[in-house]
């Protein structure tokens, strides 16, 4: 097998989406079009993979990072120009160039295998990914001779009545020559009707001097969608989300209502989780076997364990046990741990806090910058007073203490071990292990006072 390359194009401006985001920096099910590409991609045994980058190229690079190389493509003067820049990186190379652009996130690698394969096999200097397309308006048209053999590309912009008909398409993923490549980009001009330098005339340049082209046809148009507005980038959704969901229900997952589910292309689900409507899953999310998520819950960024209970929930950049129950109704903000068995009630907030195996807390409260121990019950309406409008501060809650309902723990503030908090505390000082603080007002009962009141006198 000889060496294989790739040239991701991803330099253009993106016009068509009226966008203040670089085109393929769009995320599809949470991930920019363009890493897509990229992922796929780097599946396949490649020597070397080139993304061209010009709008935007320091965002698109720090968020593809070190799984490719660059050519920085300055003015964008079309996709045959775009290639050219990867010359001082590739040209002298010999072997097989693989050609994607950066807009078309549905491709797989297993469909540019087949295209290399069927590439390899019939000795051709340029293959092109063709599919059929119901609707072909705006892409680039196959044109066979009578032989059926491909003869050019027409751009939908420069073809006639007659090649519009055309329902074969250019997909944009091509595979050449390496070294065939580079010679021919030079002769290709941009006299046409944007004035650009297009890659697909490659293919009737090669052709008029005799050398094989060929055609690989997938049968699936959807995998090989352009998205240049944001039409077609809700129809890349539709499609990546029905992927990505039937992937997890035939690794074991049940999804209620897929059509109603949204889960990130990077997620991992264990076996026997049941997702519930309704549920939005972004980001790098694991989640173990044998859970329930939602319905209504939004997860970002999470570690969930095993058979652990998030409903009608948020929870983002923190780490869940085993055996958890959150919800309905809770908010588990970034760099909280909660750790096994523990649960977290109705109306609850957690911010950057740890929760010891088996704590509770269970009702209306608001946990922030602390550490809580094992065993530790948060009645309701127990509140960390975590902020004094300047700075943050801790709260140690020990293992196995009680925190009755109503109290404040003023930060920063420890309550020891095993340690007991009355209900309706102001605490403001350290409470010893095992000790009772009780920090309120002391009640005082007025014998027959309310009869003076007169508070059922009419008046
Ligand atoms: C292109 C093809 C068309 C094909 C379609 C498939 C050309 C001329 N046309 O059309 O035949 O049917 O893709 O989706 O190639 N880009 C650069 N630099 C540039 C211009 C474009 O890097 O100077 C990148 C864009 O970021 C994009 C890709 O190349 O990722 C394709 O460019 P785009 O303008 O979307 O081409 P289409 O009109 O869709
Ligand atoms: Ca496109």
């Amino acid at each position: 097998m000889s060496k294989r390359y790739a040239v991701i194009l991803a330099a253009g401006q993106g016009t068509r989406m009226k966008s203040s985001l670089y085109k393929v920096l769009h995320p599809v099910c949470g991930k920019p079009m363009v890493q897509h590409v990229i992922d796929q991609l780097s599946r396949l045994d490649l020597t070397n993979l080139i993304t061209v980058v010009g709008h935007g190229a320091e965002k698109v690079k720090s968020h593809v990072g070190d799984k490719s190389l660059f050519a920085l493509q300055e003015e964008q003067l079309g996709t045959a120009h775009a290639v050219m820049q990867a010359e001082s990186l590739l040209a002298h190379e010999k072997g097989t160039t693989i050609v994607v652009c950066g807009d078309t996130p549905l491709i797989t690698a297993e469909t540019i295998e087949s295209l290399l394969k069927h590439h390899e096999a019939t000795n051709a200097m340029a293959t092109i990914l063709t599919a059929h397309a119901e609707d072909p308006t705006g892409y680039g048209r196959i044109i066979r001779n009578e032989q059926g053999s491909v003869e050019k590309i027409v751009e939908h912009k420069d073809a006639t009545e007659q090649e519009r008909l055309v329902q074969e398409i250019n997909t944009g993923t091509y595979c050449f020559d390496n070294e065939k490549l580079f010679e021919t980009l030079s002769k290709v001009s941009n006299d046409n009707v944007q004035g650009e330098y297009y890659l697909p005339d490659v293919i009737e340049i090669l052709k008029n001097e005799g050398q094989i082209i060929s055609a690989y046809q997938t049968s699936d148009f959807a995998e090989t969608l352009g998205v240049n507005d944001r039409f077609a980038l809700s129809q890349a959704e539709e499609t990546m989300k029905k992927r990505i969901n039937k992937q997890h229900m035939l690794n074991g997952v049940t999804i209620v209502d897929p059509s109603n589910t949204y889960i990130s292309a990077d997620a991992v689900i264990g076996r026997d989780t049941v997702i519930y409507p309704g549920t939005v899953i972004q980001g790098t999310v694991v989640i173990g076997e044998n859970c329930e998520v939602g319905p209504n819950s939004e997860i970002k960024d999470c570690k969930i364990g095993n058979n652990t209970s998030i409903r009608h929930s948020v929870a983002h950049d923190s780490e869940i046990g085993h055996e958890v129950t959150i919800g309905p109704f809770a908010h588990i903000r970034p760099q909280s741990l909660i750790g096994d068995e523990v649960r977290v009630g109705n109306f609850v907030e957690i911010k950057k806090a740890s929760f010891g195996k088996g704590s509770k807390a269970s009702h209306l409260s608001y946990i922030g910058d602390a550490e809580v121990g094992k065993g530790v019950n948060l009645g309701c309406g127990s509140i960390t007073v975590n902020y004094d409008g300047k700075n943050k501060f801790l709260t140690k809650i020990e293992d196995g203490a009680f925190v009755g309902c109503n109290s404040n723990l003023i930060a920063p503030v420890t309550i020891g071990e095993g340690a007991y908090v009355a209900a309706g505390s102001t605490v403001t000082d350290d409470v010893p292990g095992k000790a009772l603080s009780i920090a309120r007002a002391k009640q005082v009962n007025k014998e027959n006072y309310a009869e003076k009141l007169d508070i059922n006198k009419k008046s």
